[in-house]
């Protein structure tokens, strides 16, 4: 959900005047979080391309707002867990019944979401 995430953007409109990254920008603008870019930062992430798992060991590590694919704050998705449970458990089940195997590289098209156009998997039933 860093890399191949659904959701790349929310936005918050200012209730007052701030200042972010030196820029100052008034009050009623609405801005954008930019999920996509913030999880693909090097400042906060290494090698951020590089599938490691072990990155994950210790959270602490990790600025908790540098991975925000629900959002963050009392706006933030209220369909987080029942999305984890169903990705854990869709992942879960297909993991333990076939191996998958990608055909083609994904050509990942960004509109409102984020679709995976040109994901190619085959699935071997597991025996
Ligand atoms: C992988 C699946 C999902 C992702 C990545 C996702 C992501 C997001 C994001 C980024 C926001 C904006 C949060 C913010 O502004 O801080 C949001 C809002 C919201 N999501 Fe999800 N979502 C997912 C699944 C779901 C599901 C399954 C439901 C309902 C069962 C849901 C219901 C909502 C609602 C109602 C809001 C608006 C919350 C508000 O404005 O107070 N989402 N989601």
């Amino acid at each position: 959900m860093r890399v191949t995430l659904t959701v790349g953007t929310f936005t918050r409109i200012l209730p007052e005047e701030s200042t972010i990254g030196g820029v100052c920008i008034p009050k009623d603008t609405q801005v954008f979080a930019d999920i996509y870019g913030i999880g693909l930062n090097e400042n906060y992430w290494r090698d951020p391309l590089e599938f490691i798992p072990e990155r994950w060991e210790s959270r602490k590590e990790i600025d908790p707002f540098s991975f925000i694919p629900f959002g963050t704050g009392p706006r933030m998705c209220v369909g987080r867990r029942i999305a984890e449970a169903q990705m854990q458990l869709i992942t879960a089940h297909l993991c333990s019944s076939y191996k998958l195997h990608l055909v083609k590289e994904p050509d990942p098209k960004f509109e409102v979401l984020i679709k995976p156009e040109g994901l190619n998997l085959s699935f071997e039933k597991r025996v």
